[in-house]
């Protein structure tokens, strides 16, 4: 029985998937593929099928899939054997909806011999995706699909990446295989995969193309000699499922992303606070140190992180006997808590293989590891030398990581953390090469993992396709590591639900972030989980935070931050991201770390960290870092509630946090390019100091817009074309703006913790537009909750006529009051302050005398 449900008019799907593979394999490779001709088409109001039969061998690199299944706008459970992520690792039946080609924003059409299709808008007919220009390829470890693109096209995502934000397209390839990547490179393939793409034409609209493939791939972006602009799937396995996301404008489109994917996971409004971190805090006091650094410099720091140090011998669910000592650790995060701050421990994958392990013991009686064809563990090597994998794909393995996370983090007798953080979960293997580990046991010759074989898939059930080499593909992908299997599980091997980690390779760090956020909702089940993961997919933000791993302390690395935190954020529906303040590899200098501090204020998540390699790089090590960072904190802290409540809309529709410029002013050429400055929600603009040895900083302010210096609350004079030089930006400083025309809630002071700063009354910051008025949000719950219910606040004030207005629920119950209303003033004179005991409650108004 198929199972069939409709999307949303704005989203379309298209799926092509195998029926069966040719069992012929042509001995000749013509120099063309003919593609296929489309019969037995079906279509309805909601739908459309056909199927898709080879009109010619190509054999490219390897077997053509003879008959395609063609679905458009719905999916059902048809047989196939072709790899297709599991429902249950990214869920899809909520985007059932109804919609209908009548109605829908989008229109399908596609010519029979050979098949192609074009999605196009149906208002104005304006091509987004076309496939004409080039024969559909489907073999068994080979998919091609070519669309054009006009030249007003503007594309970017498709991460995890390095490269400029804006995608090149000329020569330019992005490869997609979650990869140990230290040093962040340019150009390759990084910790996550997102292939997701937005194409932003101006004026005429933006749209986003996902293709929901877990597959290896590598994507190019070219121009012909002739000026055609093309972008080329090119993937070595599951299916084309395609989500055409109709925008049209770019925020509608992350909503649209966000739908398809999963909104971000709301954070607990902690995790905004500033977070401190070190691979190589050699022990407890070392650590404690640190945290009375902090306070006695006077620099609010919310979160102490352990890194890898705090565990005996590098296992997971330990602590180190003489330089972690449990009954110390528990102390010292009692102590924590105590001054309301937070403690936060990495886990890594890698679990030592050793019998002397009760972990790995346990993990072997739940069956949660990975095991080669011979039955043997899996090996490989991480921090606590040889390894086994736990196997996502087991049922066993959530029940065994609960359990482990259950009791070492039980409060009563562990390790009372507050979040977990999880890293080399792409997965990075230490053991690069093929054969680090003889086979376990004396296993038949032939049959133990090393070998080069096909697995043998099960018809029908989506586990993979027949016959494949699944450690060498004949298409071999961009990675920057090399085979497939480099630094990384073998792709040969079964997962426990018969794939292969060929096919799910991909997956395995937004599963282990999966699978860490259930289990920290076992742990407390009223409370937000805060799961901080390395390696993420498609979806990852539903799940947990995630930082951009090992970058460097340089200059290019800090402007890099900009870039990646706008993908993520944008584009990959993931709002709690951000870089290793001041860098983790190599020597942090003074003036970068200055200005990376203030940087990553702006940012959402904010956490210094840094190598054992790398020297010590906490804020108070300088003194002019020390002010920087406590100027930009206190105001990080001041404006918490603006980013919260930017946060908790994010996690309610996908509306982003950070965002581009082009968000903003989708029709203004200048920003499209712009990716040093940023948006901070609706309101502020961030424009940072970009290069060494300066104070000066060129930002562009769109014209026939008002804008007001956050720090001095004054007007700011514009240049006609919108390029404004600010000149003598100390190492203190960062140029922040309000955009006219918003109403910005923020505390009166701030505070040494977060929970410090939920006491402070409200100071409500209007920024008056050209035509005097203004609007904005506060969001208020209790920072906390799974589900606050009716315990909230959604708040909107609205600024006209010289009263401020605030409508809307007022559930969070608070003895807080609006102390203060500061207006600034549009001709450019002095803002008005009002002060007052304003509580907040449901049309009040304050009138300005
Ligand atoms: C690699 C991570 O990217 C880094 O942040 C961490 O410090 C080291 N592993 C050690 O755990």
């Amino acid at each position: 029985m198929p199972r069939l449900f409709t999307l949303s008019t704005l989203i379309w799907v298209l799926s092509l998937s195998t029926t069966f593979i040719s069992a012929q394999l042509s001995s000749t490779t013509p120099t063309r593929c003919s593609g296929y001709v489309a019969s037995d088409v079906t279509q309805g109001d909601t739908f459309l099928t056909a199927t898709l039969t080879l009109a010619g061998f190509c054999n490219l690199y390897g077997p053509d899939v003879s008959k395609l299944r063609l679905l458009v706008e719905y999916q059902t459970d048809f047989d196939s054997d072709a790899y297709h992520v599991q429902e249950a690792v990214l869920p899809r039946q909520h985007l059932a909806k109804g919609g209908s080609a009548e109605t829908s924003k989008l229109h399908f059409s596609y010519t029979q011999s050979p098949f192609s299709f074009k999605v196009t808008r149906s208002g104005t007919g304006e091509v987004l995706f076309d496939t004409s220009s080039a024969p559909l390829v489907f073999e068994s470890q080979f998919l091609q699909l070519r669309t054009q693109f006009p030249a007003s096209s503007n594309l970017y995502g498709l991460g995890e990446h390095s490269d400029v934000f804006r995608l090149p397209t000329e020569n330019y390839k992005r490869t997609l295989w979650n990869a140990e990547s230290p040093f962040v490179p340019r150009g390759s393939n990084l910790y996550g995969s997102h292939p997701v793409y937005f194409d932003h034409r101006g004026d005429s609209g933006t749209h986003g193309v996902f293709l929901l493939s877990s597959a290896g791939m590598d994507v190019n972006i070219y121009t012909t000699s002739s000026g055609d602009r093309y972008l080329e799937y090119n993937t070595i396995g599951g299916v084309f499922d395609f989500y055409f996301l109709a925008g049209p404008t770019p925020v509608e489109v992350s909503r649209q992303y966000a739908e398809v994917v999963g909104s971000p996971a709301m954070i607990p409004f902690w995790t905004l606070g500033f977070h401190q971190c070190k691979y190589g805090y050699q022990d407890i006091d070392t650590v404690e140190a640190v945290v009375a650094n902090y306070s006695a410099a006077g620099i609010p720091l919310e979160t102490m992180w352990g890194d890898i140090d705090y565990m005996d011998s590098h296992q997971d669910f330990t602590t180190d006997p003489q330089r972690y000592p449990l009954q110390r650790m528990r102390a010292f995060v009692d102590k924590l808590h105590q001054n309301n701050q937070h403690y936060v421990v990495i886990l890594d994958p890698g679990i030592r293989h050793s019998t002397a392990y009760s972990t790995f013991n346990r993990g072997v009686q739940q069956g949660a590891f990975l095991k080669n064809a011979d039955g043997s563990f899996h090996r490989g090597r991480q921090w606590a030398g040889e390894v086994v994998w736990p196997d996502w794909l087991a049922p066993g393995s959530q029940t065994w990581w609960t359990k482990e996370i259950m009791s070492f983090f039980d409060p009563a007798t562990g390790l009372d953390v507050d979040g977990l953080w999880i890293d080399m979960n792409e997965a990075s293997n230490m053991c690069g090469e093929i054969d680090c580990f003889p086979p376990a046991q004396a296993a038949p010759p032939g049959r133990h993992r090393r070998l080069f074989g096909p697995f043998a898939s099960q018809a029908g059930l989506r586990k993979g396709l027949p016959g494949r080499n699944l450690l060498s593909p004949p298409y071999a992908i961009a990675n920057h590591l090399g085979p497939l299997w480099r630094t990384t599980l073998l792709t040969n091997l079964t997962n426990a639900d018969g794939t292969t980690q060929y096919d799910t390779h991909n997956l395995y760090g937004h599963l282990m972030a999966q699978r860490t956020r259930a289990a920290l909702l076992a742990r407390r089940t009223l409370k937000r989980p805060f799961v901080l993961t390395r390696s993420t997919f498609a979806g990852s933000g539903a799940h947990a935070a995630h930082w951009f791993g090992d970058n460097a302390s340089t200059w290019s690395d800090y402007l890099l931050s900009i870039r990646q935190m706008l993908a993520f954020s944008a584009l990959h529906a993931m709002s709690m991201v951000g870089s290793d303040v001041c860098g983790f590899n190599g020597d942090a200098e003074e003036e970068l770390c200055a200005r990376w501090a203030m940087l990553g204020a702006f940012q959402p998540f904010y956490r210094n960290h840094a190598d054992v390699t790398a020297p010590a790089q906490e804020f108070y090590r300088w003194d002019v870092v020390a002010m920087a960072a406590k100027k930009a904190i206190d105001a990080r802290y001041r404006l918490l509630d603006y980013v919260y409540t930017a946060m908790e809309q994010a996690s309610r529709d996908g509306t982003p946090v950070a965002r581009p410029l082009w968000f903003a002013w989708p029709g203004d050429e200048e920003t499209f390019g712009i990716e040093t400055q940023w948006l901070w929600g609706e309101a502020l603009m961030v424009s940072p100091v970009t290069e060494k040895g300066t104070g000066e900083v060129r930002v562009y302010l769109p014209p026939g817009e008002v804008f007001y210096d956050f720090w001095t609350r004054k007007r700011v004079r514009q240049r006609d074309e919108g390029w404004t030089l600010i000149i003598g930006v100390s190492l203190t400083d960062i140029p922040v703006h309000v955009r006219g025309g918003s109403v910005v809630p923020m505390r009166i002071r701030g505070g040494n913790t977060t929970a410090e700063v939920r006491r402070e009354n409200f100071e409500i910051l209007v920024a008056p537009g050209q035509d005097g008025t203004a609007k904005g949000t506060l969001y208020l719950d209790d920072g906390e909750s799974l589900e606050v219910g009716g315990a909230k606040s959604e708040i909107e004030f609205v600024w006209e006529g010289g009263r401020l207005l605030m409508s809307g629920t007022f559930g969070f119950d608070t003895d807080l009051v609006v102390e203060k209303v500061t207006v600034m003033d549009v001709d450019g004179g002095e803002a008005v302050m009002m002060t007052g005991q304003w509580v907040l409650k449901k049309g009040l108004a304050f009138e300005l005398a």
